[in-house]
C-alpha cells in the first residue's frame, strides 16, 4: 500500500505512477501557478496533472523546470500528465495537439496523455493517435478521462492497446462503484479528479467527525480514503500550507468502519459535467 508521498502504483504496462499528485485546473498562467508547481515538487510531490484546455501548460512547464532544480531531481523522477481537448479529437489533430502540449510545457515527453472527454464519434480516432504516440515511444502511458463503462467497452472493442488510466470525477458524493469495478477487472487504474469536490465537502459532519478522531483535516481524511480505495488522487491547491497539508496523509490509516461511513455518503452527485450529456 501507499507508504509515502512518492509511492507508486504500477500501470498495466509496468510504468510507475505516483498515487498522489497536484492538479492545476483553473489556475491561470503566472507566478501563483509557477510557485505552486515548484513548491509542490520541492515538498516531495512527483506528479502534476494539467490539460491543454486549462491554458496553463507554459506556466506548468516553467514551474517544472524550476522545481527540478530546487528539488534536485531529474525529469525522469517526475510524472507529468496532460490531456487532449475535444476540439483536437481526430487522428492527425490529436498527434498535432500532443506536440503542441509538449512545446508549451517545454518537455520532450509526457508520462501520461489522456483523452479528456468521451466525445461520441471522435474518441476512437483520437485513441489511434495515442496508440501511435505510445508505440513510437513518445509517451510513457496513455489513457482516458471521464469514460463511463459503455465508453470503455466501445473503445476497447477496437483498441490495440487498452487504456492504462481512467481519470474521473470521484469523491464521497460520487463513488463510481460501477466504473471502478470495471476498471479493476480490466487492469485500468482509476484516478480521481475533484477529489475534494472542489472544497464543498469539507464541512460535512460525517467527515469532520472522522477528522477529529484522527486529528486530521477533512481534506486529509478524504484524500486518505481515495488511497485506501486504490484510487490515484490529484487535489488542487495553490496555497503552500494546503499543498503541505494535502500530502500529509501517509502516517495514519482509516478503519474499515470509517471507510464504509465515507463510502455511504455517496449520492451520485456531480460537480462537473455528466459524461453522457456533454455539449462541448
Ligand atoms: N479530467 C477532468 O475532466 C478533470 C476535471 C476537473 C479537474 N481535473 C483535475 O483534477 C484536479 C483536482 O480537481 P479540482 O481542482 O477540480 O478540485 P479539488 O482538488 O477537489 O478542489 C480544489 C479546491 O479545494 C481547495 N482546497 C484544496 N486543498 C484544500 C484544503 N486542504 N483545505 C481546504 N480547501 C482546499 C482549493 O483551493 P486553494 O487552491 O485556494 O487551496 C480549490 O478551491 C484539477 O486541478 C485537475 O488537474 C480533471
Amino acid at each position: 500500500m501507499t507508504q509515502h508521498l512518492q509511492s507508486t502504483t504500477v500501470l498495466k504496462n509496468g510504468v510507475k505512477m505516483p498515487w498522489f499528485g497536484i492538479g492545476v485546473f483553473k489556475v491561470e498562467e503566472g507566478p501563483e501557478l509557477i510557485h505552486a508547481v515548484k513548491f509542490a515538487m520541492k515538498h516531495g510531490y512527483r506528479s502534476i496533472d494539467t490539460a491543454s484546455i486549462y491554458g496553463n501548460e507554459e506556466g506548468v512547464g516553467e514551474g517544472i523546470r524550476k522545481g527540478l532544480v530546487e528539488a534536485g531531481i531529474t525529469r525522469e523522477e517526475l510524472f507529468v500528465t496532460s490531456k487532449v481537448w475535444n476540439a483536437d479529437l481526430g487522428y492527425e489533430a490529436t498527434l498535432a495537439a500532443y506536440e503542441a502540449s509538449l512545446q508549451r510545457l517545454g518537455l520532450d515527453y509526457l508520462d501520461l496523455y489522456l483523452i479528456h472527454w468521451p466525445v461520441e464519434g471522435k474518441y476512437k480516432d483520437a485513441w489511434r493517435a495515442l496508440e501511435t504516440l505510445y508505440k513510437d515511444g513518445k509517451v510513457k502511458a496513455i489513457g482516458v478521462s471521464n469514460f463511463q463503462v459503455h465508453h470503455l467497452e466501445d473503445l476497447m472493442k477496437d483498441a490495440e492497446i487498452k487504456p492504462m488510466i481512467n481519470q474521473v470525477e470521484y469523491h464521497p458524493y460520487l463513488t463510481q462503484k460501477e466504473v471502478q469495478s470495471f476498471c479493476q477487472k480490466h487492469g485500468i487504474q482509476l484516478e480521481a479528479w475533484s477529489p475534494l469536490m472542489q472544497g464543498q465537502l469539507l464541512d460535512h459532519p460525517v467527515i469532520t467527525a472522522i477528522a477529529q478522531k484522527y486529528n486530521k483535516s477533512s481534506a486529509q481524511i478524504i484524500l486518505r480514503w481515495d488511497l485506501q480505495n486504490g484510487v490515484v488522487t490529484i487535489p488542487k491547491s495553490t496555497k503552500e500550507h494546503r499543498i503541505v497539508e494535502n500530502a500529509n496523509i501517509f502516517d495514519f490509516e482509516l478503519t474499515t468502519e470509517d471507510m464504509t461511513a465515507i463510502d455511504e455518503l455517496n449520492r451520485n452527485h456531480r460537480v462537473g459535467p455528466d459524461p453522457d450529456h456533454i455539449d462541448f
